[in-house]
């Protein structure tokens, strides 16, 4: 038995390894990927998408999707302000040769509600480890969609210390309205990794070399990418730390092996689109007498060795 996915991305280095592993676990059948704007621009993450599978040799449709957040014009700080003197932290490229693919010159939204409108729908799942506006889009467009997704793996959110701010991670924080709309959609099961699994379960160097032991296009380049992550990881100077998180795949693990998520709580979530010090902050009320009914199921702890092992699987095929 497979598991079909569409997988919605801002094709960053830890987006490209949840493509690869999507695309090539055997017991997972990727059916589409689309992209949205997020950790560079939706031009640069289409682009970073058609490269990642062309450098595996899969044939998958790409659609590309939203090129700015559903309300604001910006993130909550500009892009050019947030990156300003880090241009090296975020690549507008990922290190792969030219793409030979395109995009399909569809809509990733219309392919969306067409897709969960079709008899494939209710067999497919959602798996978000971009910002929300394509989902977020969707939903709105459609909202029977909320009823024909039979389950959403998002990457997002912090219930400890976000990475954009003290209270926000990256994902939500880009476009914190869609992830509201989200949330408050009504879709029956949803599971969130946010950065506290993430964090939980970084990939090491050890892990690298067993990627590349296996030696195929999928584990030589994971490989590559996993060490810059820890080489440039903050906190890592003159490549002092051993291991980094690489967020977006431990969602594509979860489908595979959910024992690699170890802890979570089920809980009402939602995210602060207002806030000065808190806009994108995922709020997740687990309280016995909370009047919310649960929405959302929150990874909290994460097994790195685990979340490997699917790689590992992933490349050998
Ligand atoms: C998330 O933000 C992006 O930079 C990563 O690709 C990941 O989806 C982590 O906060
Ligand atoms: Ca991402």
């Amino acid at each position: 038995m497979t598991t079909k996915l569409i997988l919605d991305c801002d094709t960053g280095s830890d987006d490209a390894v949840a493509i690869m592993a999507a695309a090539l676990h055997p017991e997972l059948e990727l059916l589409a990927i689309t992209t949205v704007n997020g950790n560079v621009p939706l031009e640069n993450t289409t682009d970073n998408t058609l490269r990642v599978i062309d450098a595996i040799g899969v044939s998958i449709p790409v659609h590309a999707g939203a090129p700015r957040p559903l309300v604001r014009p910006d993130f909550p700080i500009p892009r050019h302000v947030l990156n300003e003197g880090r241009e090296e932290f975020q690549k507008m490229r990922l290190d792969f040769p030219d793409p030979r693919s395109t995009a399909s010159g569809r809509n990733a939204v219309e392919v969306l509600i067409e897709h969960y409108l079709s008899d494939e729908g209710p067999e497919t799942v959602l798996v978000a480890v971009g910002p929300l506006t394509n989902v977020a889009a969707a939903l709105t467009a459609e909202p029977r969609l909320a009823a024909r997704i039979p389950r959403l793996v998002i990457m997002g959110g912090a219930r400890g210390w976000g990475n954009v701010s003290a209270t926000a991670e990256f994902n939500f924080w880009v476009d914190p309205e869609a992830a509201a709309v989200v949330f408050s959609a009504g879709i029956r099961d949803v599971l969130v990794c946010p950065l506290d699994a993430t964090h939980d379960a970084p990939l090491s160097r050890a892990h690298c070399d067993r990627f590349d032991a296996i030696g195929t296009a999928g584990a030589v380049s994971t490989s590559l990418m996993v060490r810059q992550r820890i080489d440039t990881y903050p906190g890592s100077e003159h490549g002092t730390l051993d291991a980094a998180p690489v967020h977006d795949a431990l969602c594509i693990a979860a489908l595979v092996r959910p024992d690699v998520i170890t802890e979570w709580v089920d809980a009402a979530v939602t995210v602060e689109t207002g806030g000065l010090h808190s806009v994108g902050a995922m709020v997740v009320d687990d309280r016995s007498w909370s009047p919310l009914a649960h929405n959302a199921r929150v990874a909290l702890r994460a097994d790195a060795d685990i979340f490997a092992d699917v790689l590992s699987e992933a490349f050998s095929a």
